[in-house]
């Protein structure tokens, strides 16, 4: 199953974290929104689109690589996330809808806290200090490994 995860990661490297675990187990390179070509999507099987949440959405450059793609027919696609809020159904409406309305079938979801200093937040040295951790990142891996065995046929 070819694989390709596409993420944005500026505030501490948290989601960086996270596409780097999912990268090995699926072994695809992580790359950066502005750095696909929207006709590259059509050599693979699997995207994973994943940011830090800025401002109760994905990064908009992820956003926007998904309104800039051609239609597709039932792709699978997995979205994740970290943030200081882990609300994942709420964090990734505006991206999930999206990628429906491209034509991609939504096969996983995967969220976890990050460490957030944005604002008046940085006076008190941040929330969610450490994450991800290392229980994070094993849930991330298991995750993907679920994806692979359900859709790897080789
Ligand atoms: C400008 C900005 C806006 C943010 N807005 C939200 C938000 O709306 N909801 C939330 O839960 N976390 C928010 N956060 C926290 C980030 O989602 C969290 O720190 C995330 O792990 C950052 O990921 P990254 O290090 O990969 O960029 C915000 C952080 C920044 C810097």
């Amino acid at each position: 199953m070819k694989t390709l995860i596409i993420y944005v990661s500026i505030h501490h490297k948290n989601t960086e974290k996270i596409a780097k675990v999912m990268g090995d187990v699926l072994n695809a390179r992580p790359v950066k929104p502005w750095a696909v070509k929207p006709e590259e999507l059509s050599d693979y099987d699997l995207v994973g689109f994943g940011s830090g949440i800025y401002w109760w959405r994905h990064h908009w450059a992820l956003l926007k690589l998904v309104d800039s793609l051609p239609r597709v027919e039932g792709k699978k696609a997995f979205i994740f996330s970290t943030a200081g809020m882990n609300i994942p159904w709420y964090n990734h409406r505006a991206l999930r809808k999206k990628l429906k309305e491209k034509g991609f079938q939504i096969v996983g979801e995967f969220s976890c806290k990050g460490w957030d200093t944005n604002g008046w937040l940085a006076k008190i040295g941040g929330i969610n200090k450490g994450h991800p951790n290392e229980r994070d990142l094993e849930k991330a891996r298991r995750f993907a490994e679920r994806l692979k065995n359900l859709y790897d046929q080789n």
